[in-house]
């Protein structure tokens, strides 16, 4: 009777193993691809051929110019629900994780930061709580930048905000700027800010590396970055598991509460392809930060990367 449990028990985590080495090996390619991806990006920038190259959106091969616009109506479409869609589809842990984020962060009067890919601004909301709780009394200014392609999105955090109270009249030190830009060709001088934060927006953007070299140029020395993302667990049955979930549970609770089937496949897929831990710890390397590090939340199923750009520093 026991060896025949010890026998289910091996089946079953055989069976996750392979699903999840199959997936892993998806994974890797999906990151030799998306290196060649962004090597195509530098050779073609100097060409000028950018519209001939492919870039998924979900499983779907598209132009980078297509996905751009694609993610754009995805978050056009939900952005009045959007909030409600990451309770349900988290079952509310995006607010804890969040929450580690800033408190990672520890924002103090003079913080000048950049939130990029804010949305519906939960993460600047959250900053914005913690100055209001500090004592100022030499009336440093603060100023926090909500930067998003996608005006939708900005709109329902900019009312959020103010239905919260957190409005130039309640916090007169700090001053609040709601963005729509482009992460990929930030509209900031270099070393504009001393704090870069982004939060399940990188998956997000079609040329990650661009956008952590613009990361990296428009922090002044001594400023850090915080990414918070969906990342690989490190065990293989609760992979497994998760991977269950976001593809199977998560499209299915967005088409029913929003979206379409290809907006539904695209959330799974942007998960499982993100780089894993390491990768994107390296990417980050590579755009020139240091000090890179990462935590694991909840067994890896999302991690926070940080680092800091010290070049330019005495
Ligand atoms: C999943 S939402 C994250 C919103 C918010 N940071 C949060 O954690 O709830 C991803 C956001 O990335 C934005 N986005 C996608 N590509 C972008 C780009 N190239 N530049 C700036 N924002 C971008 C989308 O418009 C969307 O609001």
């Amino acid at each position: 009777m026991n060896s025949r449990r010890v026998f289910h028990w091996k089946s079953l985590s055989n069976l996750c193993q392979h699903e999840v080495l199959l997936q892993r090996n998806q994974s890797n390619s999906y990151q030799q691809t998306a290196k060649m991806e962004a090597y195509n990006d530098r050779v073609s920038e100097t060409h000028k051929s950018s519209e001939k190259r492919t870039k998924f959106f979900g499983s779907e091969q598209v132009t980078p110019g297509e996905r751009n616009q694609k993610v754009n109506k995805m978050f056009t479409d939900m952005a009045d629900s959007y909030d409600r869609l990451l309770d349900v589809m988290s079952l509310g842990m995006h607010r804890v994780w969040k929450d580690m984020l800033v408190n990672k962060l520890a924002p103090q009067p003079g913080i000048c930061l950049l939130d990029m890919a804010g949305g519906t601004g939960d993460i600047p909301i959250r900053v914005l709580k913690h100055l209001s709780m500090q004592s100022n009394p030499k009336g440093i200014k603060s100023a926090l930048t909500v930067l998003d392609i996608n005006q939708n999105m900005l709109n329902v955090g900019e009312q959020r905000a103010r239905n919260l109270g957190l409005t130039d009249r309640s916090l007169p030190h700090v001053t609040v700027e709601w963005k729509c830009a482009d992460a990929e060709n930030l509209p900031y001088t270099d070393n504009s800010f001393n704090a870069y934060t982004t939060s399940f927006g990188v998956r997000n953007v079609t040329n990650m590396e661009r956008v952590l070299q613009e990361a990296y140029r428009v922090l002044q020395p001594g400023g850090r970055f915080l990414c918070l993302e969906f990342s690989h667990l490190n065990n293989y049955p609760m992979q497994f598991a998760f991977n269950q979930y976001t593809d199977k549970v998560i499209p299915g609770l967005f088409l029913l509460m929003s979206g379409s089937l290809e907006q539904a496949n695209y959330l799974s897929t942007s998960i499982r392809n993100f780089p894993n831990q390491e990768t994107f710890k390296l990417m980050i390397q590579e755009a020139g930060f240091e000090m890179v590090h990462y935590e694991n939340i909840n067994f890896g199923v999302v991690s926070i990367h940080t680092g800091f750009k010290l070049r330019g520093l005495r």
